[in-house]
């Protein structure tokens, strides 16, 4: 996984999603327990034709779609966040029941790499970079 200090925690019951940016050692909680860390899945997992997200460079914007066949989005299977990030900012996207897999973000500087993130309700954390 990625680590220049980012790491994502979601809390398994109420679906909170917490972003851990200094401290690696610290261990959030919510609901009354310690979360789990969300390890990614990369290009080289099953499925990851649904679920990579596939960074786009544009003049004033970056964008992100998830997969290179759009990942569902229903009540029971969905992306329920994309995020993206160049090591010293993070931009999380929530999207809706019914929106596609798709975030516009901000240009980021893109001396290094860029990392993106896709939240699935059902397969977990997907991560690309560019
Ligand atoms: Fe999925």
């Amino acid at each position: 996984m990625y680590n220049e200090g980012i790491k994502f925690y979601r809390c398994n019951t109420c679906g909170n999603l917490f972003l851990v940016m200094v401290d690696p050692a610290v261990r959030p909680t919510c609901c009354g327990a310690e979360m789990d860390m969300l390890d990614s899945r990369h290009h080289t997992h099953e499925g990851s034709e649904k679920h990579l997200p596939i960074i786009e460079v544009n003049e004033n914007y970056i964008s992100v779609k998830v997969g290179l066949q759009l990942h569902p989005m229903d009540a029971q299977h969905r992306i329920e966040w994309i995020a993206l990030t160049d090591g010293t900012r993070v931009e999380v996207q929530k999207l809706g029941l019914t929106t596609p897999p798709i975030a516009k973000f901000s240009k980021m500087s893109t001396d290094g790499k860029i990392h993106a993130y896709a939240f699935c309700n059902i397969h977990g954390l997907w991560e690309s970079e560019k």
